[in-house]
């Protein structure tokens, strides 16, 4: 099967790049804020050991496989020069994608995440041809989470109600996606 490669990708104010060992307090900085972590799956970290398992587990899926890929890119900042948040892609078949985000709470609002959702979908329709969906979800609550989808072009899908189960508890999802325009594909 054929690889792809998780190369760097530069915006105005921002970096994504794979992960190294070193970005291991810049993840704590974020990731232990239960804030941050409030709509997302796993819980907030408590010790720097949770943040190894974390930078671990992304290193154990992690995949670059065409049709099969998981990349998790640290979101760093030129600015700040540190690592301020993570974006993630995965196909969620050949022909769809799936992005993931979060940034830590001193970030927010300053249009950082849809400047990193807006590469990456960049770099997802440019790279892989056969892809024709790129898609997102959360909660309904989740008003920032949305914003960054629309400004990405992502359009409202739908609502599907206790569709997905959070910290152990069913929630509600709102889907949002953006098709290839098929002139372009
Ligand atoms: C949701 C999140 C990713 C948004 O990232 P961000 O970098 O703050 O988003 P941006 O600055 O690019 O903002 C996009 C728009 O959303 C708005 N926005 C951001 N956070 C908001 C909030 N909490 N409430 C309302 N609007 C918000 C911005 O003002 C901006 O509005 P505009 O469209 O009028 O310009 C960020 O708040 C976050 O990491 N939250 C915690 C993790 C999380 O929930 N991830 C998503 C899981 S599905």
């Amino acid at each position: 099967m054929d690889q792809v490669e998780q190369k760097r990708i530069e915006t105005a104010r921002l970096i994504l790049r794979p992960y190294t060992y070193d970005d291991l307090k810049d993840v704590f900085g974020y990731a232990s804020d239960p804030e941050v972590t409030k709509y997302l799956l796993w819980d907030a970290h408590k010790t720097l050991e949770d943040s190894q398992n974390f930078l671990n587990w992304i290193k154990s899926m992690t995949c670059a496989e065409q049709g099969k890929v998981f990349f998790v890119y640290a979101i760093w900042s030129k600015e700040n020069k540190k690592v301020i948040g993570s974006i993630d892609f995965k196909n969620t078949n050949k022909f769809g994608g799936q992005m993931d985000y979060a940034i830590g709470k001193a970030y927010w609002g300053k249009g950082y995440v849809s400047e990193a959702a807006t590469a990456l979908k960049v770099w997802a329709f440019g790279n892989f041809p056969e892809i024709v969906r790129l898609q997102a979800y959360c909660q309904p609550e989740n008003i920032g989470s949305q914003r960054v989808m629309k400004k990405v072009g992502m359009e409202y899908e739908g609502l599907r109600k206790k569709s997905f189960v959070v910290k152990n508890k069913p929630v509600d999802l709102v889907h949002y996606a953006l098709i290839r325009d098929t002139e372009l594909s």
